[in-house]
């Protein structure tokens, strides 16, 4: 077969093609022994057996079968301000805010201070193999300038925005809501759909958004129907509590985001810890997802999520993996992936190492509506592809010896893995490590 590409990749590759939570995690997959991926420009021009191309040998970078070539890591939920806070210690989510979170935030006003850690945190996301992130802000419009900035030089996925609050937290970091309704609407004229960057409506939760707040936020979204729209649901008790104690009319912390029509199939709600069995209805109706942050609910102490409790409700329900930086505690998606199974056995399940990944490539990217254009390997997508070294410590070298099939490698990935598995990671066609 002749086709026109730069350069292709050859080796062992692997991308899905479906949800393992739907069709089984045999069928959601490709994977391709001697493979080779063609990439013209920023995209992928074909995906297969090396024997079915002709090839010219001076284009093919060769991988032995010690790597992988897969799709890059997709983190559908993190706080980028929050990254100089991880490791806060001691606290619930509540004063954990207090004491960390909010502190960190309000250093966020500066544009200098916030475009240089804007850059470090694009770094740590391109040294763990993420392309794409769903990321919050802080309330300071230029903690958004600053991340889109950087983010646009890298070509990364980044749907980003201002965090809203106007009560409840520091008035260092709260504003009038009509203030950041303007602000806002300023910065998704500017960036949204820029590139690969996409505005988020980011009402950071109903605990610091008075229903001024929400009902702006619920006229930004009929104006601009295409954005994202970010925030936390049923995370802790206490939370929950204070929650509808705010909102004494709401059914459920749910019902609260419908009530603005905030629930869209556009929205990621953070960790769903506690979710009801109606809230679980109401969502999965809507359309909307869940970014489950396990490694932030353990360091947290919050109930872990029980993922197949959700799903075996309702397995339409899309979730997605996320780190939750900075209560999380790595941005390395193995790390992650390991925190779920970790979760699920805690439910006394057992995430199997397909589904994980899932939920960190191309169930991303159904969360953040950008599976048309990434998450996977397919002709007319974006080239975003993660080379990984599964030999890459001294640990995996020797655990390695004794896998047997893919599912156990993957696994042993999840359990060993570090950043340092990535061995290139593309964007776009674009080498960035
Ligand atoms: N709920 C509201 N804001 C936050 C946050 O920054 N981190 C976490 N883990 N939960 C939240
Ligand atoms: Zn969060």
């Amino acid at each position: 077969m002749h086709t026109h590409y730069d350069f292709a990749l050859r080796g062992r590759i692997f991308t899905f093609r479906a949800n393992p939570f739907t069709v089984g995690d045999e069928a959601s997959y490709h994977y391709y022994e001697d493979g080779v991926l063609l990439i013209k420009l920023d995209k992928i021009v074909d995906v297969g057996s090396y024997q079915d191309f002709e090839l010219l040998e001076q284009k093919v970078i060769q991988f032995d079968k010690n790597y992988i070539i897969m799709p890059s890591f997709i983190d559908s939920h993190l706080h980028y301000p929050q990254w100089e806070a991880i490791g806060g210690f001691g606290e619930d989510l509540l004063q954990w805010l207090d004491k960390y979170a909010f502190k960190a935030e309000a250093k966020y006003h500066d544009i200098n201070y916030a475009k240089a850690q804007a850059k470090q945190f694009l770094l740590n996301l391109i040294d763990n193999g993420i392309t794409a992130a769903g990321v919050y802000c802080s309330s300071h419009p230029e903690s958004v300038e600053a991340l889109f900035e950087a983010a646009d030089e890298a070509n990364l996925h980044i749907t980003a925005g201002q965090v809203w609050m106007d009560r409840h937290a520091p008035k260092s970091i709260i504003r009038p809501a009509k203030q950041s309704y303007d602000e806002t609407l300023a910065l998704i004229e500017k960036w949204h759909n820029h590139g690969n960057l996409r505005y988020a409506l980011t009402p950071r939760f109903p605990i610091t958004s008075s229903e001024e707040q929400l009902e702006l936020a619920q006229a930004l979204v009929k104006k601009y129907p295409d954005l994202t729209i970010q925030s936390h649901i049923d995370e802790n008790s206490q939370e929950v509590a204070k929650t509808l104690e705010l909102f004494p009319k709401a059914k459920s912390y749910a019902d609260i985001f419908d009530q603005y029509n905030l629930l869209t199939p556009r929205t990621v709600l953070g960790h769903g810890n506690l979710l009801s069995e109606e809230e679980i209805n109401l969502l999965a109706d809507r359309k909307s997802s869940i970014a489950h942050c396990p490694s932030s609910n353990e360091f947290l102490g919050n109930t872990p999520l029980n993922l197949f409790g959700l799903q075996c409700q309702r397995p339409d329900l899309n979730i997605s993996l996320a780190s939750d930086i900075g209560a999380g505690t790595s941005l390395c998606p193995w790390h992650t992936m390991a925190a779920a199974y970790r979760a699920s056995r805690s439910h006394r399940h057992a995430l199997s190492p397909i589904k994980a990944l899932y939920l960190h490539t191309l169930g991303g990217a159904e969360s953040l509506s950008i599976d048309q254009i990434t998450g996977k390997f397919a002709p007319g997508y974006q080239a975003d592809i993660a080379i990984i070294n599964t030999h890459a410590t001294r640990a995996l070298s020797q655990r390695m010896q004794t896998v047997e099939n893919l599912d156990e490698e993957f696994f042993v990935l999840m359990t060993l893995g570090e950043a340092s598995t990535i061995d290139r990671l593309y964007v776009s066609g674009v080498k960035l490590k």
